[in-house]
């Protein structure tokens, strides 16, 4: 009898904590890519790795419909280039009646979130959204409540950590304060936050404090140990996700908000595209998030769970590269839904996969190369550039995955991308005869030369305005 009661419990706990796991993850699915996955398979590929919680950057049909009928919680969101509109109450109506109450049915979509824009007080959008976000926040909020759905569903606004004043003198946790030129937008929208009991969201990017300073102590981004750990009023902070976190945390108490609840809403690791990109840092950095998160760790002021959305799901390659080329490389998932590198999201640090995406549809076993005979080498620079400008060379720039290719391999490179994004079409790998087609996987160590997948339809009319375009370009450059 006892015994029964022992194992009882033992599979009680046991399932408790595969709960926590998994139940504290969210991803962000982002859908800039030239080819993306059907949205059913993505959907797919979510609940194969148990991940119940979701977070868009829009509120796209397609992506909905896939997602009705499912249990997985939704985050949707008003990009900011429609922040200025949502200042008219009507307008953000009519926003929540399409958006979001339409889904609201037995069967519909789980949405428990609207995002009202995307980082929209980044000091490098000068200021464009600074007036527009509290209102578009206001009236979203305000419209929810009117359709009844407002207690379940909460509006939010994520923000990145450069919302952040930054005191010179003495910069830990603890002094945390929002910049001063934002400061009275903060102080209306933590108000009016915690008026709904809505959450506060916060991007937290440990890579990008590595990338934007060179001094930056590498350790201090993982969360293996330091040396040096910054010492704030007899607490220890050993990472950087740790600090960032009680910087907010100090800078809403400060308001008179300390206990507002906070969502991260973006986190991750990009694996190319820039010298501390590559697998083994992801790997790094994954392996000490995932365990503290499925703990229940929490920060030094905030112990406990903390709803996380990782960033992000698949790799978009059609991304701007404008913050920098690992842009496109941030996806536990690679372009083509397969996983990089092995990843527990149940935090016990098994050495396993997650599931990849199944039935993918590739396009033929087919690369671009450039000619072994090719004469007149005085254009290659020039037909590189153009491959370059309509698909993703960022795996060739410095220190990339492929950025030991030679210059022979660099144009190959070039040409393969353009045309698997060109779907294959023979007159897309001539490139005033440098090109030609090879049925050899012409991949390199290290350096992948991709084979695209096929288009998804609910994505193809705007693909197939994208490809006319780039024809009717190519047609233009190359009878110059
Ligand atoms: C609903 O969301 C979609 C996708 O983000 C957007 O294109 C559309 O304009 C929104 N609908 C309304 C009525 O605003
Ligand atoms: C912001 O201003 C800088 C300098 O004036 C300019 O280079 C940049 O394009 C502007 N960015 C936006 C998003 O307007
Ligand atoms: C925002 O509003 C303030 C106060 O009305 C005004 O001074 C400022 O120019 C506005 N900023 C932008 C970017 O519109
Ligand atoms: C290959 O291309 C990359 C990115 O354009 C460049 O940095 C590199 O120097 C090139 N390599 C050679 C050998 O031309
Ligand atoms: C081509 O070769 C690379 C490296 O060996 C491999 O990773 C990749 O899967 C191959 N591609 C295809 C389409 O078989």
């Amino acid at each position: 009898m006892m015994s029964r009661y022992f194992v009882l419990f033992v599979l009680f706990l046991y399932w408790g904590f595969l709960e926590n796991g998994v139940d504290s993850l969210g991803v962000n699915w982002g859908t800039m890519a030239i080819n993306r996955l059907p949205p059913k398979d993505v959907v797919q590929l979510l609940k194969d790795n148990g991940i119940n919680k979701v977070k868009l950057f829009d509120a796209d049909d397609s992506t909905m419909s896939a997602l009705a009928g499912t249990d997985i919680e939704v985050m949707v969101a008003i990009p900011n280039d429609q922040l200025a509109s949502m200042g008219s109450y009507d307008r953000a109506k009519h926003w929540v009646s399409r958006n979001v109450t339409r889904y609201n049915f037995k069967g519909g979509v789980n949405i428990k979130y609207v995002a009202v824009g995307n980082e929209p007080f980044l000091t490098s959008y000068n200021n464009s959204f600074v007036n527009t976000t509290f209102p578009a926040l206001q009236n979203i909020q305000n419209a929810l409540n009117e359709a009844g759905v407002g207690d379940s569903i909460k509006a939010t606004v994520p923000l990145n950590a450069d919302i952040y004043g930054s005191p010179t003198e003495n910069p830990v946790p603890s002094a945390g304060t929002f910049r001063t030129d934002i400061s009275g937008q903060m102080t209306q929208i933590v108000q009016f936050l915690s008026q709904n009991k809505a959450p506060f969201t916060i991007n937290i990017y440990p890579f990008l404090s590595l990338y934007a300073n060179e001094h930056f102590p590498v350790d201090y981004a993982f969360f293996d140990g330091v040396t040096n750990p910054i010492t704030d009023n007899g607490i220890q902070y050993e990472n950087v996700f740790d600090a960032n976190f009680d910087t907010l945390v100090s800078a809403l108490k400060a308001l008179g908000y300390g206990d507002m609840t906070i969502i991260v809403g973006e986190v991750g690791w990009p694996t190319d595209g820039d010298k501390n990109a590559n697998i083994n840092y992801a790997l790094r950095f994954y392996r000490g998030l995932l365990p503290k998160l499925a703990g229940n760790k929490g920060t030094p002021l905030r112990p406990g769970y903390i709803e996380v959305y990782l960033f992000g799901l698949i790799d978009e390659d059609a991304k701007s590269i404008a913050p920098g080329n690992f842009e496109r490389h941030w996806g536990i998932f690679r372009y083509d839904g397969q996983p990089k590198f092995p990843m527990d999201l149940s935090g016990q640090q098994l050495d396993k996969y997650l599931v990849g995406a199944q039935n993918v549809q590739y396009l033929p076993k087919k690369w671009c190369m450039l000619r072994q005979d090719a004469r007149d080498l005085s254009k290659l620079a020039e037909n590189i550039n153009f491959a370059c400008t309509f698909s993703d060379c960022t795996a060739l720039g410095y220190g990339s995955s492929c950025n030991g290719l030679d210059a022979n391999g660099n144009a190959s490179y070039a040409f393969n991308m353009y045309f698997q994004v060109q779907g294959q079409r023979d007159l897309s790998c001539n490139f005033q005869g440098l090109a030609r087609v090879t049925d050899q996987n012409i991949s390199q160590p290290n350096c992948n030369f991709p084979i695209q997948i096929v288009a998804s339809s609910s994505s193809s009319s705007k693909l197939s305005q994208v490809v006319y375009l780039a024809f009717l370009t190519a047609f233009v450059f190359l009878s110059i």
